[in-house]
């Protein structure tokens, strides 16, 4: 499409350099639009079905928190938050997700007092200074669900079968749930003492990162995406031979859910989860490439987290037990797009309306939001003056009925209606138009006399 030079544009200098956005931060483009708008419309109804409620928290929080709930030795608070003194020397933080975020904002707000659990999503954007590559970005976007004030393992079977129904009505096919448990932190503790033996007796196969991570965090050498410890990883002692009695009730309360439901899933005793406020439940879904067979990138995670609350200073008794997840927003339109995935298709448009001349366009501003409000699905292009483009963009929006307001009509209070599958047109009065328009597309009978074409 040539650009239209605007008097402003010849205005403007010619040297200056060009702005870019910064790395591994992007612009969602009206070419995307679809993808986006179906994936919030998809959201929003899934989460009114179980019953989630909107919430929303601030883009800049404390260090602290972050730090606190995420934890210090995780790859998320030691190399990728985006970190800056304000103006008063406080350490804020553009969030790198929600959780903790959510958490703080359920203690601070007093919801333990509203009825439990309380449910809520959202969907924005969150902020890791990640390397960028296909799938990993610098600011990205969530659909993140949580539900907070239950331990009961049924909430954490639904949080998994709101995100697989959710992928499924998108249209993605092959997926698979991962998921494992990790158990309480007393739990763990026997299973970290047996788990950093077992790494030591192989310290030389090591490199110094690895190393590193057996002091400070041991269990995050289980999903190293290091080859070369692939084999030691696989037969690494397993969390789930080391759980307490009644986490290994739940666990299996969990999967006697997703049974009956039929998710598939794959237990995978790998999967610890880069974050470290967890216990109990994790998981996270992948999709099968079909051209590889293979899954890489997590397309969404989570897990339970019942001990952040009193981590985050909760003073309650009970504090509360919680559970939630995240589906990442890029990663799952990337594979639709990659995977030739239509979003599902917009609503059907009744009727479009055509103006041609300047009188005609004068009328039309008032005339189509009379069609708007008579509760027709109206579309128009008002920018544009050839008919011949207005009817093709009619076309391309397989409207039912155009309306074709001229110079004529436009004097003579009348207007073209026009059936847009068989071309025929009729002049009719423009007075009670929207009712003439619904009933006509009601009736199917779009033309009452073959006059025009
Ligand atoms: P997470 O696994 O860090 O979990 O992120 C969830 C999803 O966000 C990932 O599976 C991925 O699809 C997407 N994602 C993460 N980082 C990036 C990135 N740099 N670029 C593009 N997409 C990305 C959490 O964030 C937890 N807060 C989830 C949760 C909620 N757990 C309990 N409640």
């Amino acid at each position: 499409m040539p650009r239209t030079k605007s008097s402003a544009s010849k205005r403007v200098p010619r040297k200056r350099k060009q702005i870019q956005s910064i790395k591994g931060m992007h612009d969602i483009l009206p070419m995307d639009s679809k993808y986006w708008e179906v994936f919030f419309d998809k959201i929003r109804a899934i989460s009114h079905t179980y019953d989630y409620r909107y919430m929303e928290t601030p883009v800049l929080e404390k260090s602290e928190l972050f730090k606190r709930a995420i934890g210090d030795d995780t790859d998320i608070v030691s190399k990728e938050m985006y970190t800056f003194k304000d103006k008063s020397n406080e350490n804020l933080t553009l969030r790198p997700e929600w959780t903790a975020s959510f958490m703080r904002a359920y203690i601070e707000n007093g919801l333990a007092h509203q009825s439990q659990p309380v449910k809520v999503y959202t969907h924005g954007p969150l902020f890791r200074r990640e390397n960028p590559q296909a799938g990993r970005y610098r600011q990205f976007h969530q659909a993140n669900f949580e539900v907070i004030g239950s331990e009961k393992p049924v909430m954490d079977a639904e949080l998994i079968f709101v995100g697989w129904n959710f992928l499924k009505q998108l249209g993605l096919k092959d997926i698979i749930v991962k998921i494992n448990s990790i158990g309480t932190p007393d739990s763990r503790k026997e299973y970290i003492d047996v788990l950093v033996n077992y790494f030591a007796s192989k310290k030389s196969a090591l490199n110094a990162d690895q190393k590193k991570r057996l002091k400070n965090n041991p269990l995050r050498l289980l999903d190293s995406k290091d080859k070369k410890l692939k084999t030691l990883v696989e037969q690494a002692p397993q969390s789930i031979d080391y759980l307490d009695d009644e986490s290994h009730e739940h666990f299996k309360s969990v999967l006697e859910f997703l049974d009956e439901v039929e998710v598939t899933y794959q237990l995978d005793h790998t999967l610890v989860r880069g974050l470290d406020y967890y216990s109990r439940t994790t998981f996270e879904f992948f999709a099968v490439d079909p051209k590889t067979g293979e899954h890489s990138l997590a397309l969404g995670g989570g897990g339970r987290y019942d001990y952040l609350a009193a981590e985050l200073g909760d003073k309650s008794e009970e504090t509360a037990a919680a559970a939630g997840m995240a589906l990442g927003s890029e990663r799952i339109i990337e594979y639709m797009k990659d995977n030739g995935i239509k979003p599902p298709e917009e609503m059907e448009i009744d009727v479009y309306l055509v103006q041609l001349g300047e009188l005609a366009k004068k009328k039309s501003l008032k005339l189509f939001h009379s069609l708007v409000e008579s509760g027709l699905v109206a579309k128009q292009s008002f920018n544009r003056d050839s008919i011949k483009s207005q009817l093709k963009q009619a076309d391309k929006n397989n409207a039912k009925v155009a309306l074709i307001l001229g110079q004529k009509e436009a004097l003579e209070d009348t207007i073209l209606i026009r059936d847009m599958e068989s071309g025929i047109q009729e002049v009719i009065p423009v007075k009670n138009i929207a009712q003439e328009v619904r009933n006509r597309i009601e009736k199917g009978t779009i033309i009452k006399k073959k006059s025009k074409k």
